[in-house]
């Protein structure tokens, strides 16, 4: 008996396994009830009884190395077949989908690469604003309705605190902090208080343009602005320039653009007209030039601004604005071509 435990001792220290049947198998062999180990234990009622001490410990020992064996060989197979061992690294990757740009940061890009192809550099600001920055340097005088062209998100506290509602107020804070030439380009979010609908959303994104220098003219501005076009929506694109008014530029103007479905022919799109508006310019006030610190009297510019969502739903189609802010992948996905 004695030599029969110590055989199947050898036996188990022994043990290798190649595959994960061969654990079910080494179980079966001696650990199930018909197993060798069991066999033993049966065997071990006809033992003299002078001898039953000695051969229960061994036996007992056995039994208990046979399982402890058999959790190392579990652990040290799972150990080398884990799948981070088999990782097979000439494997293919995944298919990482890429995701696309945003359409309103495409069309955002895209006027930013135009102007500083002009010579712009992009300057940004704070959204949260200041009456200084947003109106009062812009010659908005106080209680004036031009004020009432903009509905704004006011702080309760601090109605000197608020949302932007214009990138223009990157004007004023590039005016006060140097000196010209200054040529800069200012994409960002503005804030209004609109109901939403497919037109009108409580916030959006704007781009200014600001240009200051000795000299600079309505003919400059009107020479940026057909560049603009063309670059945008084509080269057999027309402009057109309405007078308008807005309290920061002296004239002001609004600038059509042919409509870019009919070619000017007149459609629904553009009400038959052949024109479509898409921004607002004019020649920098020189109370605005003097408010930030920069001399009128030696100094001229112009400014232009427009909304990106605007220029995007001429570019794509796009007929509900609400659409740029719901994240709805199959809408976002129809952009993964486009540069
Ligand atoms: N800030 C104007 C708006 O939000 C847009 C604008 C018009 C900007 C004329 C300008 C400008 O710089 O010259 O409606």
């Amino acid at each position: 008996m004695i030599e029969k435990i110590q055989r199947i001792r050898e036996e188990i220290e022994a043990l290798k396994v190649s595959k994960s049947e061969d654990l079910e198998a080494i179980r079966i062999k001696y650990l199930s009830k018909k197993g060798e180990i069991s066999q033993l234990f049966n065997d071990f009622r006809s033992v003299a009884a002078d001898q039953k001490r000695e051969v229960g410990k061994q036996l007992n020992e056995l039994k208990e190395r046979a399982v402890e064996k058999l959790n190392e060989l579990k652990s040290e197979f799972e150990d080398t077949h884990s799948d981070e061992q088999n990782i097979d690294l000439t494997r293919t990757a995944y298919p990482i989908p890429m995701g696309s740009r945003h359409p309103l940061s495409l069309v955002k890009n895209e006027i930013c690469d135009i102007f500083g192809r002009l010579g712009f550099s992009i300057a940004e600001g704070p959204e949260i604003e200041d009456d200084w920055h947003v109106f009062s340097a812009l010659n908005f005088a106080e209680d004036h309705p031009a004020r009432d062209m903009q509905d704004t998100f006011f702080i309760q506290r601090s109605p000197d605190i608020l949302l932007r509602t214009h990138t223009s107020s990157v004007q004023t804070r590039t005016m006060e902090h140097a000196q010209p030439p200054i040529r800069i380009i200012c994409p960002g979010r503005v804030y209004r208080n609109e109901a939403i609908s497919y037109r009108a959303h409580c916030f959006f994104h704007q781009v200014e343009a600001l240009y200051v220098d000795k000299n600079v003219s309505f003919a400059d501005l009107k020479q940026a602005l057909l560049y603009f076009a063309k670059e945008m929506f084509g080269s057999e694109t027309q402009i057109r320039l309405r007078p308008s008014y807005f309290p920061f530029t002296e004239p002001s103007a609004e600038m059509d653009i042919s409509c870019n479905i009919c070619g000017g022919k007149g459609c629904a799109f553009c009400k038959h007209t052949g024109w479509v508006e898409i921004l607002g310019c004019g020649m920098v006030d020189p109370n605005v030039l003097d408010a930030c610190g920069i001399d009128s009297k030696v100094y001229s510019g112009y400014a232009l601004g427009m909304g990106i969502e605007r220029i995007t739903n001429l570019k794509y189609k796009v007929k509900d604005l609400r659409m740029f802010s719901e994240n709805d992948v199959r809408f976002l996905e129809k952009f993964e071509s486009a540069h």
